[in-house]
């Protein structure tokens, strides 16, 4: 009986539709032959298994954006539903009619759901994420997050829930899942680790590199969603990303990949990163030079003698044995920075292992920002912690 459904490419949807069939035939009344008879009319039944048994978990939806709207519409695949929306009136909305249901701004406290996604724009404080995380999470309720100020500012407290009650895998590297390898692989035999861990930045440089213009780039970077929301100018976009996002996304690696594995681990402030503005001057040096530049985060154990036009727009900030350096470095001066040049909104990570990296030479990369990946990534986070949460 099985092998008839090997014809069902083994998607998401359909490995679950699979084993429902399977369980089921009799009940829904379909009888072998007509699965035999045409894979149009099993996709049907198909289909019609789905309707019936999606659904079942409430899921809570703060921020209905890009990344919300995305979120929504994967949420089969955890077999969950919207059962409630907040934006930024802070009132809970009916999912189905997107209207208040009342005009109490805490009504969404009363609210049980299975899951709850937090995908409102990241802030300088992450205070108001922050206190939707703390609310749910302390009482067991799995959260997945995509904004950045809550983790960069409040790591300490939200520490106790990582990976079994918050997921924060959209936070850094989208949907390379980067956070989750670095924390594996780092150890004492690494002595250098290069990130890109801005799909924007690298997207608009990689596309002025290829002859569009810079405000042309910018703008399609926005429309696409990759680009943070809230910039006034397209040289605001580029501040956004180098201030705003990059210096929040270091803290959130680092303190989420150093805690687990070194009990005298130190921790770092995301304000300490001083990421300088780029003016107007130093963007039409950037756009000059965009073929042979990308905005890399640098992690060196080893002594390194980086000369200094190798980094426009950079900062260094030493901890413990490490120093960590970051800005628009020249990716022609470092053989392992070859592999962080994608195209796109690419992120990427590369990390060396041994003296003069003798032990091997890692590499990750994929999409690193927009709704898709985005999506995705906190999806595989919210499944995670689903299969914990039921034990
Ligand atoms: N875009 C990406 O590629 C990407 C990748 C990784 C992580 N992220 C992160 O994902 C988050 C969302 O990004 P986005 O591109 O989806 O932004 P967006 O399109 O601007 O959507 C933001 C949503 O959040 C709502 N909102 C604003 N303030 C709120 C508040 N105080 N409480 C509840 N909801 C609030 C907005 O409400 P209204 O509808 O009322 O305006 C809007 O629905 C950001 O934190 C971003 O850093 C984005």
């Amino acid at each position: 009986m099985d092998s008839y459904f090997g014809i069902i490419p083994l998607d998401n949807d359909y490995v679950v539709l699979f084993s429902l069939l399977t369980d089921t035939t009799h009940l829904f009344g379909v009888h072998e032959r007509e699965y035999r008879t045409s894979l149009f009319r099993l996709q049907q039944v198909a289909g019609h298994v789905t309707m019936q048994c999606m659904g079942n978990r409430k899921a809570l939806l703060i921020g209905y954006g890009n990344i919300g709207k995305a979120v929504e519409e994967r949420l089969g695949q955890i077999d969950a539903q919207l059962s409630g929306i907040i934006r930024s009136d802070g009132l809970l909305l009916n999912p189905k009619t997107l209207e208040p249901t009342s005009q109490d701004k805490n009504a969404w406290k009363d609210q049980k759901p299975d899951i709850v996604f937090v995908s409102m724009p990241s802030t300088e404080t992450g205070k108001e994420a922050f206190a939707y995380i703390d609310h749910f999470a302390s009482k067991g309720v799995p959260v997945v997050t995509a904004e950045k100020g809550a983790m960069a500012n409040k790591f300490h407290e939200l520490k106790p829930y990582l990976d079994t009650t918050l997921g924060v895998s959209a936070t850094v590297g989208g949907g390379t899942r980067m956070m989750q390898v670095l924390k594996e692989r780092i150890n004492r035999q690494v002595n250098q680790v290069h990130l890109v861990l801005n799909g924007t930045l690298n997207f608009i440089l990689d596309g002025v590199s290829r002859g569009q213009s810079f405000g042309q780039v910018v703008e399609q970077a926005q429309s696409l969603g990759y680009a943070e929301p809230g910039a006034a100018s397209h040289l605001d976009v580029i501040n956004g990303e180098t201030i705003g996002d990059v210096p929040k996304k270091i803290s959130i690696l680092w303190n989420y990949t150093e805690s687990p594995n070194d009990p005298n681990a130190q921790y770092v402030n995301w304000k300490d990163f001083k990421q300088p503005a780029i003016t107007k001057d130093i963007l039409s040096q950037l756009i000059a030079e965009a073929n042979i530049r990308r905005y890399i985060v640098s992690w060196y154990r080893e002594p390194m003698i980086i000369p200094k036009n190798d980094i426009l727009s950079g900062f260094e900030y030493k901890i413990g044995d490490w120093r960590i350096v970051g800005g628009f470095q020249r990716v022609d001066r470092n053989p392992l920075f070859a592999e962080l040049s994608k195209a796109g909104p690419s992120n990427g990570m590369v990390i060396a292992t041994g003296k003069d990296e003798r032990d091997g030479v890692y590499v990750l990369s994929g999409p690193g920002a927009g709704p898709g990946p985005t999506s995705a990534s906190m999806i595989q986070d919210a499944s995670k912690l689903l299969s914990i949460s039921k034990g």
